[in-house]
């Protein structure tokens, strides 16, 4: 299967965000990745619906947005209005997690679970059937630029194993410190969705470093 790519905004320069959501575009991006932090659940704010809204506004691709945010059900229906097409929430913050996926569904999102490194794969066992997604967190979620957690293409392959035993046709999209060093790893384990945030925009040429990226994958390149 062909992996797609999901450059992350957070570590895109904030000043100039439609011009760096082309530059990724331009590279290949089949996803802008949009990562939600409430200062709660994880300790960082980024960003909120209005920048949501407004990246739609520029974005031809499709918003895979990441709430990690403590109570994401008040959420849903503001989220899916401002343009998200996938949209994840975290198992560790949600008390009724089929009711939450449900109600993405409903309003005509895809929905998405994230599970962070110490969060065992059984919290999605029960609702594996009726996600679209599965993001399986290589670093602790918070920040942009942190080291992958090397045991997580084991737990990627444990995820691929409960989708196929359930038989659920969920993606699995990995979060976290991927790299054209980690990439390898990740797609050879099953990842369906890639992350990058660093990897994309640290270095001043976000088209270039998207092209990588996917050539790393093993992602056809054309242009
Ligand atoms: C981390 C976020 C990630 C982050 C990944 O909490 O969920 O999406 O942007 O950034 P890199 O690729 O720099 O690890
Ligand atoms: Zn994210």
């Amino acid at each position: 299967m062909t992996p797609r790519l999901a450059p992350s905004i957070l570590s895109a320069d904030f000043a100039n965000l439609g011009r760096d959501v082309a530059a990724v575009e331009a590279g290949g991006a089949d996803l802008i990745h949009v990562d939600v932090m409430d200062g709660h659940f994880v300790p960082n704010l980024t960003v909120g619906p209005g920048v949501v809204r407004a990246i739609r506004r520029v974005a031809t691709v499709p918003l895979d947005v990441h709430l990690m945010i403590g109570n994401p059900d008040r959420y849903l229906q503001t989220y899916v209005e401002a343009g998200a097409s996938m949209l994840t929430v975290h198992a560790e913050v949600v008390p009724h997690l089929h009711r939450t996926v449900m109600a993405i569904k409903e309003l005509g999102g895809k929905a998405g679970v994230a599970l962070n490194p110490a969060t065992p794969i059984s919290a999605i066992e029960e609702v594996a059937r009726d996600l679209d997604l599965v993001l399986v967190m290589s670093v602790n979620p918070g920040f942009g630029g942190q080291k992958f957690i090397a045991r997580t293409p084991d737990k990627i392959r444990r995820v691929r194993d409960l989708l196929a035993r359930t038989g659920s046709g969920a993606d699995i999209e990995v979060d976290g410190g991927i790299d054209l060093e980690t990439v390898g790893a990740v797609v050879a384990s099953g990842a369906t969705v890639l992350v990058a945030g660093h990897a994309i925009f640290g270095h001043g040429d976000p088209t270039a470093a998207t092209r990588a990226l996917r050539r790393a994958a093993g992602v056809t390149v054309d242009g």
